[in-house]
């Protein structure tokens, strides 16, 4: 599904990324850890666009992306999330999912916001805020609704883009623990209905139980690919993340 190879990024004298390579294959739980400052939301921003890397490759779907616009690898099938939250404030629920349907038919990702509110769209909307356990606030606007919801409606606009690769940035942060539990909850659900999910966490019990691969950054540089049972027993990784961070 997606393929990093040999990605360096410098900002300036900064080396956030070194030759960094790792794969996602369909249909898995992939998450991407290590501790702040490692280069992760930087992986994140080259992944779906947003910057080139200095070197190396990105491959989606067998496709060569990097260098492309964020808006055309959308096109191909990826949806995004952010670390703080980006629901459209004022609109509903329904209207945020609609204006990630009509997403698809524009170029540009500054007429994200247009909806068609037509009746083949509110279904397939619906469709998706039930999937993402959304139903008794379709109406509601989705600046007053908890954190917890709000990261739920991102996951469900993204879905109604077309999505079947999520890239979730730190989805747990800022969550208490049982939004927390209902959001792993939400990630294997969509998993089954056929998402591959790449993901950002802190949370370490939420990534142990949700991941069926982790691959581990540390100072830009990966450290560690492997199961999460061997992640945690992974000596460079308890030395540079573990042992310090087991919380948040
Ligand atoms: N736009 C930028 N300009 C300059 N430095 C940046 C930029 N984005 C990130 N960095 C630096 O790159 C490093 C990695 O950052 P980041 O990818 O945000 O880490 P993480 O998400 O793992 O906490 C940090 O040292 C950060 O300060
Ligand atoms: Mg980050």
């Amino acid at each position: 599904m997606l393929r990093i190879e040999n990605v360096s990024k410098r900002f300036g004298g900064i080396q956030a990324l070194k030759n960094v390579s790792f794969e996602v294959k369909e249909g898995e739980i992939h998450a991407l850890i290590g501790p702040n400052g490692a280069g992760k939301t930087t992986m994140f921003d080259i992944i779906n666009g947003f910057i080139r890397p200095t070197s190396g490759h990105v491959y989606f779907k067998g496709k060569r992306i990097d260098g492309l616009r964020p808006s055309r690898i959308a096109m191909m099938g990826m949806g995004r999330t952010f670390q703080i939250v980006r629901v459209f404030p004022e609109m509903t629920v329904l209207e945020n999912v609609l204006a990630g349907i009509g997403k698809k038919i524009y170029k540009s990702l500054k007429v994200f916001t247009e909806i068609v509110k037509s009746e083949e769209n509110v279904k397939k909307a619906m469709k998706l805020i039930e999937l993402c356990g959304l139903s008794k606030y379709a109406d509601q606007e989705a600046s007053v609704l908890p954190l917890g919801i709000q990261r739920n409606i991102e996951i469900a606009r993204a879905l109604a883009t077309g999505a079947d690769f999520l890239l979730l940035d730190e989805p747990a942060s800022g969550l208490n623990d049982q939004e927390t539990k209902n959001l792993a909850d939400l990630i294997r659900r969509i998993n089954e209905n056929g998402t591959t999910v790449l993901f950002i966490e802190h949370d370490m019990r939420f990534t142990m139980g949700l991941a069926h691969t982790i691959t581990v950054l540390d100072h830009g540089e990966k450290i560690a690919h492997g199961k999460p049972e061997e992640i945690v027993r992974n000596e460079r990784v308890i030395e540079a993340y573990l042992g310090k961070s087991t919380s948040k």
